[in-house]
């Protein structure tokens, strides 16, 4: 999940719900006038900052920051999409915030991040404690996705195991849960944010042809799997698909033609402070 330049080719999934979550929900932000500072928190390579959240986001944006928790993702999104007003920096929504940034920001956004943040408390309430008086937030994150089932078959087989110790990890706190957007709402509400809206939206994504479903899976894999093994660990990756019938029957190697459709459930939290 560190390979920028892999990501910012293969997150077609990511983008299509990032610009669908900010046509739905972006309708209901209420800007502030005046200068405004945004944050995108797991910011990734910075393409979702810049090609879509950006085009959503008020003239009187005086700074655009994205932040991540990965060195070279941040490094690639000032390589590649830093302007005057736009930058990016490292840092850990699940560690203490830097004092400076704290009530610096009149709106946050976050997209495909806080499924991988394991203390969500502590990380929503950094969102709050980052955000200024009247700021407001918009967060996309996933609830179930089949990848995090995958992960869980793979870790419990003789020939992964080992690779994959610590698979929980990397699996979102809401993926077995029935009614996340209860839990969402209820720990936000607790922690001060107002006007909160929780929905849990089911979504489905149909990949256009194999080398995109190999992407995805591959620029999110969390995994350090040796570079030897890699087509070894795909191939298994994708048997286990095909038994969960993600991946069509009918699709029967890597190289072939492939009909793949994943369901899942993405969490959209919106709430002010
Ligand atoms: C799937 S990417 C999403 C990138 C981008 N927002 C998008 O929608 O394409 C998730 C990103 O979250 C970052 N991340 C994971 N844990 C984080 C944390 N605790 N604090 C900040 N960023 C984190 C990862 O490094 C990764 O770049």
């Amino acid at each position: 999940m560190n390979n920028a330049e892999l990501y910012q080719r293969s997150n077609i999934l990511q983008k299509r719900d990032a610009l669908e979550c900010l046509e739905e929900y972006g309708k209901r932000i209420k800007w502030k006038n005046g200068r405004i500072k945004i944050l995108d928190i797991g910011c990734g390579d910075g393409s979702v900052t810049v090609d879509i959240l950006k085009k959503f986001i008020p003239n009187n944006c005086e700074k655009l920051i994205g932040c991540d928790i990965s060195e070279n993702m941040i490094q690639f999104a000032n390589e590649h999409h830093a302007s005057d007003h736009t930058s990016f920096m490292v840092l850990d929504i699940e560690e203490d915030m830097p004092s400076e940034l704290r009530e610096s920001f009149d709106n946050v956004f976050s997209f495909y991040t806080l499924q991988w943040v394991k203390h969500q408390e502590v990380a929503f309430t950094n969102i709050y404690n980052l955000l200024k008086k009247g700021g407001e937030c918009l967060l996309a994150f996933l609830g179930h996705m089949p990848v995090f089932d995958v992960y869980r078959v793979l870790s419990r087989s003789t020939k992964w195991k080992s690779w994959l110790k610590d698979a929980e990890r990397f699996i979102s706190p809401y993926h077995d849960n029935q009614n996340p957007e209860k839990i969402v709402k209820q720990m936000m509400t607790s922690i001060g944010f107002t006007s909160v809206e929780v929905e849990c939206l089911e979504k489905t994504f149909i990949f256009p042809d194999l080398d995109a479903l190999k992407g995805l899976v591959t620029s999110v894999n969390p995994f350090e799997i040796p570079k030897d093994l890699e087509e070894d660990f795909l191939l298994d990756y994708f048997n286990v698909l095909r038994d969960m019938h993600v991946i069509d029957h009918e699709s029967s190697n890597v190289d072939g033609p492939i009909k793949a459709t994943f369901n899942y459930r993405l969490i959209v939290a919106k709430g002010r402070k």
